[in-house]
């Protein structure tokens, strides 16, 4: 079989994907209409030409704006059907979703919105499409702790609603220990834990994630390849790396495709994934990251079978369930 056949058709699971970020323009459009919120862009191309970004916070500032159309239960349903539609035809069997409520919450919309919208999108996933679906709650890391432990605190009523917790946005300056009081409520009360950590900021942000955080894996984590002790760490504990190719290109992360050090993780032992972070703004969903990322690197038929199985070893699934993945 040729290998982009192969790719796009193997079984896998998504493990980094931020559901405000597979908010496609011609669907922001269409909620900012009917929610008669303003954009300030004229069109659906003019909002595109926008998508040109030189670091992290250059995307974050224009993810944050066009989050602003979500209002309603049936916006964030729409814009999780619209996704988990696009993870089926991309052979995606096991997706764990990421949502920022605080960028709702402090918009005047409810807790109870946002996880009522995105969870009956799991549900009918589940049901219509065979794609089992979870979500995570992540907290804004350019926020306080206090205002984490205060959106733990209205999301207590969906508790058996999302399965863990996250910590993204802004990385540099705002290192995952600035967390630790909250994340160590969260691992009190049985939730998962990761957190984004070597994304743009250092390999020590990635040591404090796992030893003060406690997280169980660490979303992209790709410049852990700067310090070796690290990557001895993460291969012995058998840490997975949800790494996004297509973003770390758009965000200036690597400065081409060809450079990504996916392969060299991977080589080294650690159980390193492929995932989409924002499809609607990086330019791709699952397989566009996996066949462009092959296609740039060079990475083998091995690799890919791999990287499937990375990725529902990495997954949060129980282990029964895994078993039948394997
Ligand atoms: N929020 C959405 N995408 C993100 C990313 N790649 N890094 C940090 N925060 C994010
Ligand atoms: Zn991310």
């Amino acid at each position: 079989e040729r290998l982009p056949e192969l790719l796009r058709r193997m079984p896998k699971a998504e493990l980094h994907i931020h559901i405000e970020g597979s908010l496609e323009p011609e669907l922001m459009f269409e909620m900012a209409q009917r929610n008669r919120v303003a954009l300030p862009y004229a069109s659906v191309d003019d909002l595109r030409r926008a998508y040109d970004f030189s670091n992290l916070q250059s995307f974050l500032d224009i993810y944050y704006a066009g989050a602003g159309v979500l209002i309603t239960e049936r916006d964030f349903f729409d814009m999780a059907w619209a996704y988990l539609q696009k993870a089926r035809a991309d052979h995606v069997l096991h997706t764990e979703i990421f949502f920022d409520p605080q960028t709702h919450t402090a918009r005047g919309v409810s807790m109870e919105t946002v996880v009522n919208g995105l969870h009956r999108a799991c549900e009918q996933a589940r049901a219509q499409l065979g794609v089992n679906a979870s979500l995570i709650l992540c907290f804004l890391r350019h926020l306080s702790e206090e205002d984490a432990f205060q959106t733990l605190e209205q999301a207590m009523p969906f508790r058996d609603r999302f399965i863990g917790v996250g910590l993204d946005s802004s990385e540099v300056g705002h290192p995952p220990e600035k967390f630790a009081k909250v994340f160590a409520r969260c691992r009190e009360l049985g939730l998962h834990l990761v957190a984004h950590a070597g994304e743009e900021g250092p390999p020590a942000y990635v040591w404090t994630a796992l030893d003060v955080l406690k997280v169980e894996r660490i979303d992209h984590g790709v410049q852990s390849s700067k310090d070796p002790a690290l990557m001895k760490r993460l291969a012995q504990d058998r840490i997975p790396l949800t790494v996004c190719p297509l973003s770390n290109l758009k965000l200036c992360v690597f400065p081409r495709l060809q450079d990504h050090n996916l392969g060299q993780l991977l080589d080294a032992g650690l159980v390193a994934t492929v995932n989409s972070d924002d499809p609607a703004y990086f330019g791709g969903y699952m397989n566009d990251n996996f066949l462009r990322t092959f296609e740039a690197t060079g990475l083998t038929a091995a690799h890919a079978h791999r990287l499937a199985v990375n990725s529902f070893e990495a997954s949060f699934i129980g282990a029964a369930e895994k078993r039948k993945y394997r």
